[in-house]
């Protein structure tokens, strides 16, 4: 099945690539045959060899196996770009296709008219002059809006994909005490260690995280992208993460090892969930599954709740037991809730749980795509998610949603950096 799923993709790989040849082919018009040939032999170079990479990639899943880490983050991620570009170019070559197709109407009926004007007549007026530089220009304009998107698509790999940035902000809570004011909290989410085949990146984000000398870290879901086995090479660097009173942590939908395990794959997913929990003892991170834990700090308590993943949508699990996390707990602590999934908050926390005073949620990744300049932020995550990106609040009640670390899917961001949140309590 895998097979002939890939025939199909190196189909419309070719499709595409033969669409939007006809507009590379417009730059080369007025150049020598030899820039010509040149131009020709590296386009069709290239579509060959990601037509190649394709049925490659085929036989690893033919036979059950993932092909190498690098080939399926990256060489499929540059596929994608350039895939996405072309398509997005191509629509001029449409408008350029559709106008010359009215044309060929209109002169039809133009000939059952009997108009006097015959077809050579007609490619040797002005007018026609004209038409050529019009569809001239609408395949040039074909090149260069592929080229906004795949510009901006790479520089997203090689640049930002990694250019971890600190965001702080202060948070006022209700009834804090005086002694937690200024409490220094380090929010970490989404690392998705499965899409990392270095571990040089995050040695730079337990470095600037260590720098920022943590009361309290959290990290709120989405270790790994579908096993366990995925956080293992980065258990040594991970676990390099200090805070004063601890680092706590929670689960997000990928790490249930949902995507991997078929659906009655009952072991597979028990392994999944013994092995998690054995990296969280290792890491020394307090995984709170349904569960909470009051610190004492300064001999004021502060509560933090940790929910398993709990998503509005219906494909996300619903596996987040607030009560049975709240039994117990007195309500007049301040309360901080890690939950993966901001829905959650929405849904859930904002209407029926008044105790909880902050929230902390991730799993959004801004979508890795958006835009972001002081005073305006979009992305496509805000037609998904109510609470998409930075601090929201409600009555008395907060949450804060980090962008993440990692990435999943597109190897890279776009306007949307990858995040280490400070959140000073006040
Ligand atoms: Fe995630
Ligand atoms: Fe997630």
């Amino acid at each position: 099945m895998y097979f002939y799923a890939f025939l199909i993709l190196a189909l419309i790989f070719f499709i595409i690539d033969w669409y939007f040849y006809r507009a590379v082919k417009i730059y080369t018009i007025r150049k020598s045959e030899k820039f010509k040939k040149t131009i020709k032999y590296t386009y069709w170079g290239f579509s060959a060899l990601s037509i190649a990479f394709l049925f490659y990639a085929s036989y690893f899943y033919l036979a059950k196996e993932e092909p190498p880490k690098f080939a399926r983050i990256y060489i499929f991620g540059f596929l994608f770009i350039q895939f996405i570009s072309k398509l997005l170019g191509s629509l001029w070559i449409m408008v350029h296709d559709a106008s010359t197709f009215f044309e060929y109407i209109l002169k039809q009926i133009k000939k059952q008219d009997k108009e006097k004007l015959t077809a050579d007549e007609l490619n040797n007026s002005g007018k026609s002059q004209n038409k050529i530089s019009r569809k001239e220009f609408l395949k040039k304009a074909a090149v260069i809006t592929a080229f906004i998107p795949f510009s901006s698509l790479m520089y997203g790999v090689l640049r930002t994909a990694f250019n971890f940035k600190v965001k702080k902000k202060n948070v006022p809570l209700r009834n804090l005490p005086d002694t937690l004011k200024g409490l220094k909290i380090v929010q970490i989410s989404d690392i998705h260690t499965g899409s990392f085949i270095s571990d040089e990146p995050l040695k730079e984000v337990v470095k600037m995280v260590n720098e920022l000398n943590a009361d309290l870290v959290f990290f709120t879901g989405d270790l790994v992208n579908e096993i366990a086995e995925e956080a293992l090479p980065f258990v040594d660097v991970l676990k390099g993460i200090k805070a004063k009173y601890g680092v706590y942590s929670i689960l997000g939908n990928h790490d249930y090892g949902d995507y991997y395990y078929a659906a009655d794959d009952v072991e597979g997913k028990k392994h999944n969930r013994r092995l998690i929990t054995e990296i969280h003892q290792k890491l020394g991170w307090r995984l709170l599954l349904n569960e909470h834990e009051v610190i004492n700090i300064n001999n004021h308590q502060l509560a933090v709740v940790g929910v398993e993943n709990w998503g509005a949508a219906h494909r996300f699990p619903k596996y987040g037991d607030l009560d049975k996390a709240l039994h117990n707990l007195d309500a007049e602590i301040p309360t901080i809730l890690l939950s993966h999934d901001p829905s959650h908050w929405d849904i859930m926390v904002k209407k029926s749980y008044p105790q909880i005073d902050l929230t902390l949620s991730g799993h959004t990744h801004g979508m890795q795509f958006g835009i972001e300049i002081p005073g305006f932020k979009w992305s496509p995550a805000k037609y998904l998610y109510k609470q998409w990106a930075g601090l929201y609040s409600h009555e008395h009640q907060h949450i804060y949603v980090n962008r993440g670390i990692g990435f999943i899917g597109y190897p890279g961001r776009v306007g949307i950096s990858p995040e280490i949140t400070l959140l000073e309590l006040t």
